[in-house]
């Protein structure tokens, strides 16, 4: 099976954003996963298109931007002109997701949905066949370093079970408190793209973090 290892750059040190993602690619991960945080839909206030487009001149990986706004859609044209791959948003924004999707796929850029962990599963379900992504959030979105919550392997499953039928190339993406205790069960739980950030760059350990989680991941 293709794991993906999609680092958080959330957690990368700032000050030395081009060696972090250097040490990244270097480990052999598979995209960059960007939290868009607008202090208004989650209570933190991370970065914009501008740091988007900086991560697009450090690296030829993909970008996969996780929009956790109030309003994406005023949003998505900056950050697909910023060098987005995959833009993601949220199911509770209070927008259509079929315009947010339209607004993505017109720009070049492939739609992914997720929900906060105490959505029902079931919301997303009926999106499935018209994206390239479905995030699956275990933790609530707003800050790295927090506790993976356990229920999530089951949302996993749910959303792979749903997606076997309408879109079997789904990337399933799990988000939050993923690392190498967990990584294999994630994957056992139908997960095909772990995002990990403190797991990831700890200790500006990114080139060996990245080695161990796949490893961790494929022992599964
Ligand atoms: C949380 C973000 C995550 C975050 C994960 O709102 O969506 O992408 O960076 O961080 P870790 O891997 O440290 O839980
Ligand atoms: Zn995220």
């Amino acid at each position: 099976m293709n794991i993906r290892i999609a680092p958080s750059i959330l957690a990368a040190d700032l000050a030395c954003l081009g060696e972090e993602i250097s040490r990244a690619a270097e480990g052999g991960c598979d995209t960059f996963h960007l939290d868009i945080m607008d202090w208004h839909f989650v209570p933190n206030l991370s970065y914009g298109p501008h740091v988007v487009a900086a991560v697009r001149r450090l690296t030829d990986l993909p970008l996969d931007v996780h929009l956790m706004v109030d309003n994406p859609l005023d949003m998505i044209e900056a950050f697909a002109d910023a060098g987005s791959d995959y833009i993601t948003v949220h199911v509770e924004a209070p927008c259509p997701m079929e315009e947010a999707f339209e607004a993505i796929t017109a720009k070049g850029v492939r739609p992914g949905i997720t929900m906060k962990p105490d959505r029902p599963v079931g919301d997303v379900i009926p999106y499935l066949g018209d994206v390239d992504l479905c995030l699956v959030m275990s933790v609530f979105p707003g800050f790295g370093g927090q506790a993976f919550i356990e229920e999530s392997y089951g949302r996993i499953r749910a959303v792979a079970d749903a997606a076997s039928g309408v879109n079997p190339d789904l990337i399933i993406s799990v988000d939050g408190g993923v690392g190498i205790g967990n990584a294999a069960r994630l994957i056992a739980s139908g997960a095909n793209y772990l995002v990990a950030g403190t797991a990831v760059f700890r200790n500006h350990g990114a080139r060996e973090n990245v080695r161990l989680l796949r490893g961790a991941a494929e022992g599964a």
